[in-house]
């Protein structure tokens, strides 16, 4: 099932299930930022383009009912798992609301001003107009609240070792196509975004990891694979033959303990809004 709205990777069970599957690849990494962005018990925190709402429940459970938090998503699925997903667990203070993320100011309307903490991971690579949605974000935090962005920066370095010509193929054809409508380089202007939104930039960091085929990140891109390069088949961008040959190789490195993955950059960037 894939509904109207389907964003680049599609919202349907199979990209619910990879990004669940990736939250926890990825959780230490968010922990460490939403600390340093100041998540405490009671915080309230506004989480855009929440998905199914991974992020949201382990968030919801470290504010605790003093607290909450508001996710923003634009596929009805997502946001009806997120529902589902925060009753079955008992945390009735994370919300979410239905929406695109460039009308932000409109769809939290009386709550501007009134977060914590704005989070976001993963979004502004698909978005349009990042610029502008970072503008609302900043508007919907309270003074001295902070915004806190994990995205990408260079993801066309994603490499395997030793190196395989079709596998940096294969990437550059993902890049080209993602660029067409987002931007895989979106945090090389996250630094001016949350300047000319009036925040004072206070951190930024990169998280680069490598994998070796025995570690479990490993399965961070064997989980991508088979979601989108028949997308980017599907586009015309590489043919099937290229993409058999893909996977060949990336068989032939799991099967290869002297291989490894070098993943693509993630940065960290923390901003604050001032008192
Ligand atoms: C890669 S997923 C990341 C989900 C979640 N932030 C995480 O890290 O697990 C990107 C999410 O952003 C949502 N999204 C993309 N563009 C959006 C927009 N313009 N407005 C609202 N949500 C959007 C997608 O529907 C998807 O749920």
């Amino acid at each position: 099932m894939s509904d109207s709205k389907d964003y680049l990777l599609g919202t349907d069970q199979a990209e619910t299930q990879r990004l669940g599957m990736q939250h926890r690849l990825w959780a230490e990494s968010a922990v460490s930022v939403w600390e340093r962005a100041g998540v405490r018990v009671g915080s309230h925190i506004l989480d855009l383009g929440s998905g199914p709402g991974f992020i949201a429940s382990d968030l919801a459970e470290l504010v605790g009912p003093d607290g909450s938090i508001l996710g923003i998503e634009s596929s009805p699925l997502f946001t009806q798992q997120f529902r589902d997903r925060m009753k079955a667990l008992g945390l009735p203070w994370a919300e979410i609301i239905e929406g695109d993320l460039h009308d932000l100011t409109q769809l939290i309307g009386d709550r501007a001003g009134l977060f914590d903490v704005v989070y976001s991971r993963w979004v502004p690579c698909f978005l349009e107009d990042t610029g502008a949605v970072v503008k609302q974000a900043a508007a919907a935090l309270k003074p001295g609240g902070r915004l806190a962005i994990q995205d990408y920066f260079s993801y066309d370095t994603l490499r395997l070792a030793p190196r395989v010509p079709v596998f940096e193929k294969v990437i550059a054809a993902i890049t080209k196509m993602w660029n067409q409508t987002g931007d895989l380089d979106v945090m090389g202007d996250m630094p001016r975004y949350m300047r000319e939104a009036g925040l004072e930039l206070v951190e930024l960091e990169v998280v680069h990891r490598i994998a070796r085929p025995s570690e479990p990140i490993w399965d961070w891109p064997t989980i991508f694979w088979p979601n989108f390069i028949p997308r980017v088949v599907e586009a015309g961008a590489i043919t099937q033959e290229t993409a058999d040959e893909f996977y060949q190789a990336w068989t032939d490195a799991t099967n290869n303990p002297d291989a490894f993955v070098m993943l693509p950059p993630v940065f960290e960037a923390i901003a604050v809004k001032p008192e």
